[in-house]
């Protein structure tokens, strides 16, 4: 039998690094999209494939690359993302950086699925890794544009979990949790692993049907 196929974005540190990484070990073919593929850190048992999320352009070819040399696509995690404004307050928020974070962490991983949901079988399963700085039930203000991203990446996910459900192909958003890496920062009380957990669960534990839903740690959380 070959291997399920899978794609992390955003797989040249933190968090994307991880989940890459423990799903070569759970016998995946894993394909590491990375914007800078030269610079990249050994990753053993991936396959390294440029992408940057934010380029159409990038997004067209990669799928490209994977429709030639897979023919297929199991699973995709949205994992790439950006916080651009660490601290911050709405009525300062730049129209431009809200603009920029919006490319990268929620109509990039739109324009991902739009562009690999033809090659995901019945059973596909789509990740998108969100933040709880993205829940209108609780509002977050410390990162305007890095919440408003998320937002509109969990209304995202209910729209392409509906669209895609005649199809067979699951859609969920993950919070990983407060971890730490370069975006999360030193202070944050999880781990590497803790974070990689809660969003491999939807790719390895979740119910098959299980889909539209914003989970963290196995468990739904209110959007
Ligand atoms: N850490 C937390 O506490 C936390 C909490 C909630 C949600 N999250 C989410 O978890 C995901 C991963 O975050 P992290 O903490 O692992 O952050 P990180 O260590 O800063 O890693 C971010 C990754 O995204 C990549 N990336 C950024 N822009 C990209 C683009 N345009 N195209 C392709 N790749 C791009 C980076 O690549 P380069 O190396 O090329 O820059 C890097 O690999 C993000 O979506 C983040 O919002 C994190």
């Amino acid at each position: 039998m070959t291997k399920p196929v899978a794609l992390v974005t955003g797989a040249s540190r933190g968090l994307g690094r991880e989940v890459a990484r423990r799903l070569v070990a759970e016998g995946y073919t894993v394909l590491a999209g990375v914007r800078n593929p030269a610079k990249l850190e050994p990753l053993p048992g991936v396959e390294v494939l440029s992408l940057d999320v934010s380029e159409p352009a990038s997004i067209s070819a990669a799928a490209a690359s994977i429709r030639t040399h897979h023919g297929r696509l199991d699973v995709l995690v949205n994992n790439a993302g950006i916080m651009l404004d660490r601290m911050g307050d709405a009525l300062a928020l730049e129209a431009d950086l809200l603009q920029r974070t919006l490319e990268t962490n929620s109509v990039g991983p739109l324009r991902l699925v739009q562009a690999l949901a033809p090659l995901m079988p019945k059973g596909g399963r789509i990740v998108n890794v969100s933040s709880g700085g993205g829940q209108l039930s609780v509002p977050s203000t410390w990162a305007p544009a890095y919440c408003i991203s998320k937002t509109t990446l969990n209304a995202i996910t209910v729209q392409l979990a509906e669209a895609l459900k005649p199809r067979g192909i699951v859609v969920n958003a993950v919070c990983p949790g407060w971890v730490r890496t370069d975006l999360g920062g030193p202070e944050a009380p999880r781990d590497l692993q803790q974070g990689a957990d809660s969003i491999l669960w939807l790719v390895l534990k979740a119910e098959p049907g299980l889909t539209g839903g914003f989970w963290r740690d196995g468990e739904r959380i209110p959007w």
